[in-house]
């Protein structure tokens, strides 16, 4: 059972109305694991899934003075199970490109406040710029996607007026093609690859919370439950 509209402190629990997508009371760890990728999935295909928008936590060594965490709102854009990949884009020039070259182990959190579900992943990250990898992603990019990549300045300057940084010539109309293939030069795909799992589902009928591992052979991941 989820939570309901009268339960207090709580807003009116959207209906799952995927039941078979989040495993219940007789959930096995290995019908976590295929729900898990299945939601990430859906969530790269554009589907309107929370899990769309995780945050990516980063390690920060460049400021030790504001700590040494980092975090913000990403789109994923790519899942594969088969893998254990993930794959987000940023412009090439922004501040997490450099922590990420500086320390790749990053960690992305993902909440599905409807389903009530928290997914973390542990991940190692690469950095792809102008290289196959890159312009496979590039090349599968909508336009409104890659203007952004025409941003003249660099992202996160500090500027002593308000300042869109967008491309001249570009104001409602989205560039084509060529237009846009000077953004290239900014885009980075960022790869990650999952080294661990966590999931927690909140119910109360009793909280379910576990941990996977891919298997470097590619055989049976490791998992196992944890207490929530
Ligand atoms: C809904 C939403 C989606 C975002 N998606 C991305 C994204 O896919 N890639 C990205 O680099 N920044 C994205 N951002 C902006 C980042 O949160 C962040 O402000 C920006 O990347 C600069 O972060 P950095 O200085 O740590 O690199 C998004 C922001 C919001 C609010």
């Amino acid at each position: 059972m989820g939570r309901t509209a009268d339960a207090p402190g709580y807003t009116a629990r959207v209906p799952n109305t995927e039941p078979f997508l989040v495993p219940g009371d007789d959930a096995t760890l290995e019908s976590i694991l295929a729900a898990a990728w299945s939601l990430l999935e859906r969530a790269a295909a554009r589907e309107p899934e929370d899990w769309r928008w995780p945050v990516l936590a980063s390690v920060d060594p460049g400021e030790p003075e504001r700590g040494a965490a980092d975090a913000r709102v990403v789109v994923l854009r790519r899942a594969d199970a088969r893998a254990w990949t993930l794959e987000i884009h940023s412009d090439a020039r922004a501040g997490k490109l450099a922590q990420l070259r500086a320390a790749p182990q990053a960690c992305l959190v993902f909440h599905d406040r409807a389903r009530e579900l928290q997914l973390r992943a542990w991940v190692d990250a690469s950095v792809h710029e102008g290289d196959a990898i890159a312009r496979r992603a590039w090349d599968a990019l909508h336009a409104s996607s890659r203007r952004a990549y025409l941003a003249p300045r660099t992202p996160g300057e500090p500027t002593a007026a308000p300042d869109a940084n967008q491309p001249a010539g570009f104001g409602a109309r989205l560039p084509d093609a060529a237009e846009s293939e000077p953004g290239f030069a900014a885009f980075a795909a960022i790869v990650l690859r999952v080294r661990t799992l966590e999931w927690l589902r909140l119910d109360r009928a009793g909280h379910h919370r576990a941990r996977f591992e891919p298997d470097p052979a590619g055989g049976t991941p490791a998992m196992c439950w944890l207490r929530p």
